[in-house]
């Protein structure tokens, strides 16, 4: 299969990438700065310049190619506008269906995100959980599907979306917070932690991206894609803790404090552009019940996670220390 990835100089789309080539397809992405794609194109995958708000780049990249995997988006930084987000997270969804179209590509497989559900009240959510986007990233991701599918009825190109939970893996940077601090020991933690936490290894992501492109019945749908484990946080730094060879974090802080010293540290930072220390999203992350009911996947793509929370935190640990990241 010739298979168009987008983001792929980022943690998930790298993995694609590679996954992809290794499966024998022949992958071409796009790279804004080539300079981040080397260890890509080191291996034989096809670099080309795009840009996903640049429509004559991916008309371009599209060319000859069977299916497009959208990997790219604007996650939250403290200096970007709305608009930005929107650009990418949403409008170029329907200039890269657009492209597909004209270029004669069957499908398109477009990763969005569980955030588009915001808080779960009711854990395990499936797709069909209420949208509560929370903030502009997840505001812009729900956007992205919602034009998606009208760009994608108007064309007849096949749109499959995918909505992961959190990703984790050698290379991820966001999770590093929280799997780093635990594993040196220095681990603050807020609140009771029986709260769930529903992780995704990101190389059962790539088996279910690529589910996503090759199940003919797949055209159309939507599927939650999360990992085949969920645990309440304090089962999730206790086994990380153990993986580490740390004894788990005995203190556990009240989470007002620091949700008032986010929120403070926001309304400072903000009109500087600058990235706050503390914020209230990543307090949030210690309140908030996130779980995933991954049974729409499993029946329709056979999906079938296969990394234990074991295995996966041990191998991102161990690549962790390798790259001297902890
Ligand atoms: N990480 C998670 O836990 C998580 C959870 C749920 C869903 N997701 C979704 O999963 C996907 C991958 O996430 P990630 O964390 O792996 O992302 P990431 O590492 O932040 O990578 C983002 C990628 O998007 C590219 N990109 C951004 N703006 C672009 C533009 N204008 N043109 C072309 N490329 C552009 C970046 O390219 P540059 O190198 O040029 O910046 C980079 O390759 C995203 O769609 C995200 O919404 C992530």
């Amino acid at each position: 299969m010739n298979a168009l990835v987008t983001g792929a100089t980022g943690f998930t789309g790298g993995h694609l990438a590679r996954r992809l080539h290794a499966a024998g397809d022949r992958v071409r992405v796009i790279a804004r700065d080539s300079s981040h794609a080397t260890d890509l194109a080191r291996i034989g995958i096809e670099v080309v310049p795009g840009d996903l708000t640049d429509r004559e780049s991916l008309l371009r990249a599209a060319a000859g190619m069977d299916v497009i995997y959208n990997i790219g988006a604007l996650y939250r930084a403290a200096s970007l506008k709305a608009s930005a987000y929107r650009a990418v997270n949403a409008d170029a969804v329907v200039t890269l269906i657009e492209c597909a179209k004209a270029a004669g590509v069957r499908r398109v497989v477009h990763c969005s995100t569980v955030g588009v559900h915001g808080d779960i009240e009711h854990p395990p959510a499936n797709e069909d959980a209420p949208m509560r986007p929370g903030d502009v990233y997840q505001e812009t991701k729900l956007l992205g599907e919602q034009l998606g599918r009208e760009a994608a009825a108007r064309t007849g190109v096949e749109l499959v979306i995918a909505r992961p939970s959190g990703i984790y893996g050698p290379g991820d940077r966001r999770l590093l917070k929280l799997f780093g601090a635990v594993a040196r020991g220095r681990f603050l933690f807020l609140g009771n932690g029986r709260i769930f936490y529903h992780l995704t290894h990101v190389a059962d992501l790539c088996d279910g991206f690529r589910l996503c492109a090759t199940v003919p019945g797949a055209a159309g749908r939507t599927y939650i894609l999360a990992g085949g484990e969920v645990t309440t946080l304090n089962e999730l730094v206790a086994l990380t803790s153990d993986i580490a060879r740390v004894p788990p974090p005995r203190r556990h802080w009240p989470v007002w404090p620091f949700w008032a010293a986010g929120a403070a540290c926001e309304a400072l930072c903000a009109p500087f552009g600058i990235e706050p220390p503390i914020f209230r999203r990543r307090v949030d992350f210690f309140t908030k019940s996130r779980a995933f009911d991954i049974s729409r996947a499993r029946a329709e793509l056979g999906f079938a996670p296969r990394v234990s929370l074991r295995e996966g935190i041990g191998r991102t640990l161990e690549w962790y220390r390798e790259h001297g990241w902890i």
